[in-house]
């Protein structure tokens, strides 16, 4: 018989299965809500996780309960042989699901790759298909290379490809319906994401209360509950058909912190418990030291001890100073 799975529980009896690795916390683009223009201020390199590191440390978590792991970023495809490293952590036992959260810029390059390497799911920030209006927001005019690598990646093969458009008031919300119906046209699942207030720029960012777009939506396309791979907070609703779903990711007006099932390590090694929070355990002193692999095992259980509650945007808004780009979403 095969052993049964460990499981990895917090104080608050909720399963962690879900790890998001940030490989790195550079990006090539400076979206609004996400890094002030100019910002320069990344982590040292050599402070970096190396691969070795990364793939010890995941096979650890592996073996306590982790299940499904995310490449993030900033921008993940920016860190250097990234197939290379997806390629290490598919062959990680344990692990049953590897997916990539990009903004696209280079996907067209490295999608068949990422595809050979294991990764199964993509899921893509988009804001506006308009090209001065996505310039305006990413603070790049590379709509273009985004919708290219796009292509790329559904040619590679990726089931689902998700669209990510984070929803600001004023400046995209006009284009709500564009974005279904493109992503209707191409085979692609929309979700629809209310802005968090991580760092200043989150704090300034339009916010835009989903709940109504829903109720739209719903009634204009008939749509019911639906499911989609995948083990993030989105809520679907799909056309009677199946054929085209829509996610609404909504940590604001409906927060989804009862069922959270997820902690996040960022590039220099440090573990984060709570988007929202800043609990947070280093990973790289021990590695450094040459802790054994039972001892990163038992570092493991002692950090997912101080995993919060939930998040408090609605309480103190003020509290992370982190730009989203730090903890990769
Ligand atoms: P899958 O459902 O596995 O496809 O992935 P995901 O939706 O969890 O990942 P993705 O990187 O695409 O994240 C989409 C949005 O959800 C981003 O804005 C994330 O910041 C947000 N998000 C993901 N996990 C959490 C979470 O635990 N708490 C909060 N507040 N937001 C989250
Ligand atoms: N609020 C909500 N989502 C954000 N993202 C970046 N910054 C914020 C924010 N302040 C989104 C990106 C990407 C995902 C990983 O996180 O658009 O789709
Ligand atoms: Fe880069 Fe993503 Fe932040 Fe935009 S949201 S600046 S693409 S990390």
């Amino acid at each position: 018989m095969d052993k049964p799975a460990l499981t990895l529980t917090d104080r608050f009896g909720r399963r962690i299965e879900y790890l998001r690795l940030s490989v790195t916390d550079r990006c090539d683009l400076r979206c609004t809500y996400c890094l002030p223009k100019g910002f320069k201020d990344f982590e040292e390199p050599e402070h970096w996780l190396t691969f070795d590191e990364i793939e010890r440390l995941l096979g650890a978590f592996a073996r306590v309960g982790v299940n499904r792991i995310r490449l993030t970023g900033g921008e993940p495809l920016l860190r250097r042989n990234l197939p290379e490293l997806a390629a290490r952590l598919h062959r990680l036992p344990g692990i049953r699901d590897i997916s990539l959260s990009t903004n696209a810029t280079q996907l067209s390059k490295y999608a068949g790759a990422l595809k050979n390497a294991g990764v199964a799911r993509i899921n893509v920030s988009l804001d506006s298909l308009k090209r001065e209006r996505f310039a305006r927001i990413a603070g790049r005019d590379c709509l273009d290379r985004v919708i290219a690598g796009l292509m790329a990646a559904k040619e590679a093969g990726f089931t689902p490809i998700k669209i990510n458009m984070v929803a600001l008031s004023g400046v995209n919300d006009d284009e709500i319906d564009d974005m279904v119906e493109f992503c209707m046209a191409h085979g692609f699942v929309l979700r629809l994401i209310e802005t968090m207030p991580m760092g200043v720029t989150g704090r300034n960012a339009a916010y835009f209360d989903l709940q109504p777009v829903k109720r739209r939506l719903q009634e204009k396309f008939d749509l019911v509950e639906g499911v989609v791979p995948g083990g993030g907070p989105a809520r679907y609703l799909q056309t009677p058909d199946g054929k085209f779903s829509v996610g609404f990711i909504t940590p604001i007006s409906q927060h989804f912190c009862a069922t959270c099932n997820r902690v996040r390590l960022v590039v220099d090694g440090t573990l984060f418990m709570c988007l929202g929070q800043n609990e947070k355990f280093e990973f790289r002193p021990l590695l450094r030291a040459g802790a054994r692999d039972a001892d990163l095992e038992t570092a493991i259980r002692t950090a997912i001890e101080l995993k919060p509650e939930r998040h408090e945007f609605h309480e103190t808004p003020q509290k992370i100073v982190r730009f989203m780009s730090a903890t990769g979403g």
